[in-house]
């Protein structure tokens, strides 16, 4: 009695060769896709969030609490904000459920709290309407 010839292995291991061999330029082909385009939400929103004086006051950055790389506006030689201490942004999507089909009013008056206040900002509130704030939630989604 022999045994009929069992192939799945042969299956199995060009599974496996093809698994390694398109690995990397799949990987690279989605890191691509997923890398923010210029003009993008996201890019614009970087920019207003490490620009010092993108509110009004001089030398007042959201990116100076809550980068370590931020920069000060020019003839300043330190962050003079009151409440200048480093917030890591982190997991900010779960943190105030702004999902697919989350609700962005939490985070809205999170970065109005950091706006507004005098020992922060110093530079008032905004609403879902401001220009800034659409790339700014972009940004903000993606720490
Ligand atoms: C002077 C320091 C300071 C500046 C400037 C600042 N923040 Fe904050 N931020 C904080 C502190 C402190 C907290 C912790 C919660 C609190 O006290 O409001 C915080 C919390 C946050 C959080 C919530 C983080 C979390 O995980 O809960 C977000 C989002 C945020 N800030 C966004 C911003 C944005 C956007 C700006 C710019 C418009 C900004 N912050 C400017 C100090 C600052």
């Amino acid at each position: 009695m022999s045994k009929p010839f069992d192939y799945s292995w042969i299956v199995f291991a060009i599974i496996i060769v093809v698994v390694i061999v398109a690995y990397k330029p799949v990987m690279n082909a989605i890191n691509q896709a997923r890398e923010p385009k210029e003009g993008s939400d996201y890019l614009v929103g970087e920019e207003i969030f490490y620009d010092a004086s993108a509110w009004g006051p001089e030398n007042r950055s959201c990116a100076m609490c809550h980068t370590k790389d931020y920069t000060l506006s020019p003839n300043y030689t330190k962050v003079e904000m009151e409440d200048f201490t480093y917030v890591e942004l982190k997991g900010i999507k779960k943190r105030f459920g702004v999902g697919v089909i989350g609700n962005p009013d939490k985070l809205l008056s999170q970065v109005n709290r950091c706006l507004s206040s005098p020992k922060r900002i110093n530079g008032g509130t905004i609403a879902f309407a401001n220009l800034k704030w659409q790339p700014l939630f972009a940004y903000l989604v993606r720490q």
